[in-house]
Order: structure tokens, then C-alpha cells, then sequence
């Protein structure tokens, strides 16, 4: 995942997001991305704003809401040029929430493996999607699971090595999240966001965040407003003492400066929870995953012991423990 990284040029966080991250998975987007990596009024544009809010999530999905279709770079150009002032505000306003259901397939077997009943808490909730990893159900290469909610949608993941698939979901008794700003799928200008979010190519993505946002209407999954740092005590003592309690977060900490991964790292150990990570390569500081930028995301346990490499969108599993 391309975040904030102060040390990369805008111009090749593009280049890097069109050729790394796009690229077999957006046609549009990877064209977009390498067309704006080399455009120097969509640069100049750029580097007017605050470093967080260059990345190409958050161009793109602005640019979509305005045109209300993807953007291509002719039609970017032109939004710039008529409607720059507008762009900026929204990409001010907003940020990359990205919110994937089908992460909690990635996470489910690790979930599994834990003594029940557990209480969830994921920091960097967004809308709480990746808050219900019960509800859903599970097609693992043909492993099915049932979940708690019959009109969930089927999270599909394709498992590789000895993934230790579970029989069913786990008994989850309490779950909370954290976020700096928490979405509700109920408004319809967040759902709107959220499908701004999706990559032209991925029509799955987009049906898949519609069944589970109507689930997520049906059971809300409460997210609290505030810091995954400061305010991880405070929601944690909400849980009850006899579950095991699982911090946890996917596609999150990027956004954090590593001063601040390495505190909270020490703040989830303090607490005596279960710590589940779903994250980049490189992104938490003690994970030896060899080097960073190798395809998928690590799910890690405690901070420091690899489980498994997945798909950043959850649709394979290869398990390494
Ligand atoms: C890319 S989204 C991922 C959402 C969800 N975890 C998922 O996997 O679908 C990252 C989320 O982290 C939140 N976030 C970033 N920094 C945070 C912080 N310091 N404290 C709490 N939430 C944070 C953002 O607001 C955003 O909703």
C-alpha cells in the first residue's frame, strides 16, 4: 500500500502505485497512475497540498466523486484546470478509508486459533466492516464456513499451505473499533465515499461492500472516534475480562509514523491482548519479512511472528506458520 512517505518523490509514489499495486489489478488505474507520475500539472497540483493527502487513493476517488465516473488523465487534467478549487477541499476533507470486508477473511483462521469467547477491537475501524468477521461467510477453495448472518456475503479466499481453515466462525461476545474518523454506512454520503474508494475493474469489490454495508446496517458495529494511540486503553477496558481480547488492524499503520507504531506496539503488549496484524511488509518495525515491497500483506501475531502472506483485498491465504 502506497501511504504517506515524506521520503518518496509524488512522482514516483505514482509510478510505484501504477507498476506495484495497480498494475494486474486496475488497467485504468496503473494507465492513470504512470500518465500522472510524468504529468507536471497534475504534479504541480499535488505538491500544493499536504504531503498526507497526495497519495493516488485519494486523488482518484476525489476525482470520481466530482465526475462521477473514474477519472482518466484527459478528464483529471480538465477537473484540474475547471474545478481545481473543489478537488482540493474534497481531498482535504476526505481520506483513504478504504474499508475491504474480505480482510477478515485473511484474518479469520488466525482468529480461530485463539481461545473463545473473544472481544474484538480493530484500530483504524473505518466503517466497521472488517469489525464483523463472525457474521460473514467464508469459501476457502471450497472450505465453506456459514456465518452468523445468512444474507452476509461470501467472502471467497483462496488458501495456500496449511492453512489452518476453522469449521466455523469464532464466538465473539463484544466488539468495539477505533478510528480518527469513524464512516456510517447508514449516510449516504460515506457509503458514496467508500464505493469512490473502489477501483474501476473490481465490480466484485463494489457488490461485496454493498451486501456488507447492508449488513453492517442490520448489526452496527459500534466505532469509536479517536487515536489508535491514545485512546486504545480507554476502549479496551470496555471489554469484558473473561473473553480474550484481540487488538487488531489491516492496512492501518502505514499511516502512522514509526515512533508511533513502535508506542502502540508496547501500549497492545501492556494491555495483555492478542495482537493481530494485516499489514504491508515492512510497516511494523520488529516483523522480519525479508525485504519490504514483496507482493501481499503480513499477518502477524504479537508483532514479531509472521503467519501468513495475504492478498491486500483477502482473496488468497498462504499460511507460514
Ligand atoms: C485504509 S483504511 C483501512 C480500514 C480497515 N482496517 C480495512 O482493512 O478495511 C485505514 C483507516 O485507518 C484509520 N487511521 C489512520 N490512522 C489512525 C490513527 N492514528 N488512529 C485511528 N485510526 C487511524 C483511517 O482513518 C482509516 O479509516
Amino acid at each position: 500500500m502506497v501511504g504517506h512517505d515524506s521520503t518518496v518523490s509524488t512522482a514516483e509514489n505514482y509510478r510505484r502505485f501504477g507498476r506495484q499495486e495497480a498494475a494486474g489489478r486496475s488497467p485504468a488505474y496503473e494507465r492513470l497512475a504512470l500518465g500522472v507520475s510524468t504529468d507536471r500539472l497534475v504534479l504541480t497540483f499535488l505538491r500544493r497540498l499536504p504531503p498526507a493527502k497526495r497519495q493516488p487513493n485519494l486523488l482518484f476517488a476525489a476525482a470520481r466523486r466530482l465526475l462521477g465516473s473514474p477519472p482518466d488523465l484527459d478528464s483529471l487534467r480538465a477537473l484540474i484546470a475547471g474545478r481545481g478549487g473543489e478537488l482540493r477541499s474534497l481531498m482535504l476533507a476526505r481520506s483513504t478509508q478504504t474499508n475491504e470486508p474480505a480482510r477478515c477473511a485473511s484474518l479469520l483462521p488466525a482468529l480461530g486459533l485463539l481461545p473463545e469467547p473473544l472481544a474484538l477491537l480493530e484500530v483504524g475501524a473505518a466503517a466497521g466492516l472488517t469489525l464483523l468477521p463472525d457474521a460473514y461467510s467464508y469459501d476457502f477453495g471450497g472450505h465453506r464456513i456459514a456465518g452468523a448472518d445468512p444474507d452476509s456475503p461470501i467472502l471467497r479466499c483462496l488458501p495456500i499451505g496449511p492453512v489452518p481453515l476453522p469449521g466455523r466462525t469464532p464466538e465473539v461476545v463484544w466488539r468495539a473499533g477505533i478510528d480518527l474518523n469513524p464512516l456510517n454506512v447508514g449516510d449516504a454520503d460515506d457509503l458514496d465515499w467508500l464505493r469512490c474508494l473502489i477501483w474501476p475493474g473490481e465490480a466484485d469489490r463494489d457488490r461485496r461492500l454493498q451486501r456488507a454495508a447492508a449488513m453492517a446496517r442490520r448489526h452496527p458495529p459500534q466505532v469509536h472516534r479517536g487515536d489508535l494511540l491514545t485512546d486504545l486503553s480507554r476502549v479496551a477496558a470496555l471489554a469484558p475480562p473473561e473473553a480474550t481480547l484481540v487488538v487488531y488492524h489491516s492496512a492501518v499503520l502505514a499511516y502512522v509514523p514509526e515512533q508511533k507504531r513502535r508506542e502502540f506496539g508496547a501500549a497492545v503488549r501492556a494491555l495483555g491482548a492478542v495482537w493481530l496484524s494485516n499489514e504491508a511488509p515492512g510497516v511494523l518495525p520488529d516483523l522480519s519479512v525479508g525485504p519490504p515491497g514483496g507482493a501481499g500483506f503480513i499477518v502477524a501475531e504479537g508483532g514479531t511472528r509472521v503467519l501468513a502472506r495475504t492478498d491486500p483485498h483477502g482473496t488468497w491465504l498462504e499460511w507460514l506458520a
